[in-house]
């Protein structure tokens, strides 16, 4: 099988790259990535030259390249996205061109090289769609029949793009599926996402900025066991149908900052309290029952302490990686600091 990934070069995205190439001699990718600031080539130079893998440097914006190598492939998994609801507060205008229109590009793209609807589309999408959950309510989670209300600028724009995907499957019949995950987290994920902005931050003797009462919760998933659901997806799901994906790992991000802090050896005078984000969602959490019982996948790489910490042992080791990308185009808490002015 050959898989065109959109957006393969971000954290998500090359992590896939990295596990299929690993785990499945069978399936070959085409990467179509744009390279905006998070997608990074660098992400993916220790597979750049396996036979299995091609990179193609466009946007899905484009419709002719998007045709070109949709006809070449079986399969479409869409994972490029603007994502970071901290920059979708300050300009939502590329969430919406490239989530919404991005994705309504692609699906028409697919729709003209693929007229008999023979090959499968994985729309991958956030549980943020479905808005958020009360603190007090512990036994509420997110599930496949969750209503959508989207609150950032960033999850109306996934939204808009899922209920595209949809559409197109019950318009034209096209076999589309669409995937909402919870928080991932895992190796070369950009620091300006709380995990490795608060390990780098540490590492660089900075402290990390918890915003508000650090309550909010948020289900963390190993991005790895997010991927194996989306090819659980992708070879074993019902067109039309969306499945929900979370690590039965809910945290605060006051724990989530104390267990870094611990992994580190630092104490509490390493947190800096600062000004809430706006709008900012109390709580998400996933009910993955569906994937377990249709398609018998469960997270198995997502538990604490152990992922989080081979995680920060990972920011640890690769130091190069993440100073050259903080040294770039990051700008995510000053970014946060000029909102709330
Ligand atoms: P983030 O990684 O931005 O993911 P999302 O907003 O999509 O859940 O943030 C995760 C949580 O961490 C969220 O509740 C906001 C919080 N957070 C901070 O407290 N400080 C920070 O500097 C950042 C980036 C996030």
């Amino acid at each position: 099988m050959k898989i065109l990934l959109t957006g393969g070069s971000g954290f998500i995205g090359s992590n896939f790259v990295r596990y299929v190439l690993r785990d499945r001699d069978d399936i070959e990718v085409v990467n179509l990535d744009a390279l905006t600031y998070s997608g990074n080539p660098e992400n993916l130079a220790d597979v750049e030259n396996d036979p299995r893998y091609t990179f193609v440097h466009g946007n899905i914006l484009d419709i002719e390249l998007c045709r070109k190598l949709i006809g070449e492939c079986d399969a479409v998994i869409h994972m490029a996205a603007e994502s970071h609801v901290d920059r979708s507060i300050i300009d939502a205008r590329p969430f919406v061109e490239s989530n919404v229109l991005g994705t309504q590009t692609l699906l028409d793209a697919m729709r003209k090289v693929d007229p008999d609807n023979a090959k499968t589309f994985v729309h991958v999408s956030t549980d943020e769609v479905f808005g958020d959950l009360p603190l007090d309510r512990p036994e509420l989670k997110f599930s496949e029949a969750t209503p959508y209300a989207p609150s950032s600028p960033y999850s109306a724009s996934k939204a808009g793009s899922d209920m595209i995907a949809r559409a197109y499957h019950h318009t034209f019949g096209m076999k589309v599926m669409v995937t909402n995950c919870s928080n991932n987290f895992g190796p070369y994920q950009f620091p300006e996402k709380v995990i490795p902005l608060f390990v780098t931050n540490l590492i660089e003797g900075k402290k990390v900025p918890l915003y508000g009462d650090g309550r909010n919760v948020r289900d963390w998933l190993h991005v790895e066991d997010h991927n194996e659901a989306v090819l659980a997806v992708l070879e074993k799901g019902e067109p039309g149908e969306s499945y929900c994906i979370g690590g039965n790992n809910e945290r605060s991000n006051l724990e989530l900052t104390h267990a870094i802090l611990g992994a580190m050896g630092k104490d509490e005078s390493w947190i800096e309290p600062v000004k809430d984000r706006l709008g900012h969602d109390r709580r998400y959490a996933i009910d993955a029952t569906k994937l377990k019982t249709q398609l018998g996948w469960e997270p198995t790489r997502s538990a604490w302490p152990a992922a989080l910490e081979s995680t920060v042992k990972w920011y640890v080791d690769h130091a190069e990686w993440w100073k050259r990308v903080k040294s770039g185009a990051y700008r995510g808490y000053y970014e946060q600091q000029y909102v709330n002015r």
